[in-house]
């Protein structure tokens, strides 16, 4: 289970009324798509689901239950950029999450739990379509490559909540094109709920089982910092695909996933 709960949820920054009156029920394994102009509070709202910061009013409830006040390895997140460490290789950006819950002073584990975290690790990569590059460092992938492996270091934590903001935006389109299928592969074989922040509507009907659209209803200038954005249009895809469905990849017609091209 993974269902999210979102009941009349407000951010205000000072005088500023980022979102207003958002409430939403997204069920356990959905991918969802939001959409909305640049400003509007997208990553805001990315934010208080990931718990890296507090709405002023409302609740947000995984699987029934208020969010705890930090992150935790029950939601994954990947930005747009530079969610990997540059100073740590593939394998160990993946491994290093493993390690922080292991042990949360020192980060390093030993013996046989060590060797456990990292054959989990160069399997993750594996999925992902890094294999052969495990002991290269961020600087040395491309941007396609860095972003695959934002999604392993996310995804071994078997996160419940996958949170993505944009993460493809700076990728070109065939790279992007591989990537959704990778996307989907992944979504498909992890038990995860997914929230994507996209500017690219292709993107959003690609990937999404539910499209959901933030906007500021009465964007007068003068009211432009008293009021927030909400969501004005909840689009299901049609036709209806059902979160998880196991038809969304489908290895004849979406091909096996590879690392070329980038
Ligand atoms: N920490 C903060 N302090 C004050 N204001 C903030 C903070 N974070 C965001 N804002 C403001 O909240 C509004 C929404 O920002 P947010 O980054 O969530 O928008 P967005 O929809 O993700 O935009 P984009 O599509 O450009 O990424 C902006 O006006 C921004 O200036
Ligand atoms: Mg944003």
């Amino acid at each position: 289970m993974s269902a999210l709960s979102v009941k009349n949820l407000w951010k205000e920054y000072g005088d500023q009324i980022v979102l207003e009156n958002v409430s939403i029920e997204i069920e356990s394994r959905a991918f969802v798509a939001l959409v909305g102009p640049s400003g509007c509070g997208k990553s805001t709202f990315l934010r208080l689901l990931l718990g890296q910061e507090r709405q002023t009013k409302g609740e947000i409830l995984l699987d029934g239950t208020p969010l705890p006040k930090e992150p935790g390895p029950d939601r994954g997140v990947v930005f747009q950029r530079y969610s990997v460490f540059p100073h740590l290789t593939v394998l160990g950006n993946v491994m290093l999450g493993k390690e922080l819950k292991a042990s949360r002073f020192a980060a390093r584990l030993f013996g046989a739990a060590k060797r456990a975290v990292e054959d989990e690790a160069r399997a993750m990569i594996a999925a992902v379509g890094l294999s052969g590059s495990e002991d290269k460092y961020p600087a040395q992938l491309s941007g396609g490559m860095q972003q695959r492996l934002a999604l392993a270091q996310a995804l071994i934590m078997r996160p419940k909540v996958l949170l993505l903001d944009e993460p493809f935006g700076a990728l070109d389109p065939g790279i992007r094109a591989e990537i959704h299928t990778l996307m989907k592969k992944l979504w498909h074989e992890a038990p995860m709920t997914v929230v994507m922040v996209t500017h690219d509507m292709r993107e959003a009907f690609t990937l999404a089982t539910r499209v959901v659209a933030f906007e500021r209803p009465r964007d007068r200038p003068e009211e432009k910092l008293r009021y927030g954005a909400t969501i004005t249009r909840d689009i299901a895809i049609w036709p209806p695909r059902k979160a998880g469905e196991a038809s969304l990849f489908r290895p004849d017609r979406d091909g096996p996933v590879s690392s070329k091209g980038q």
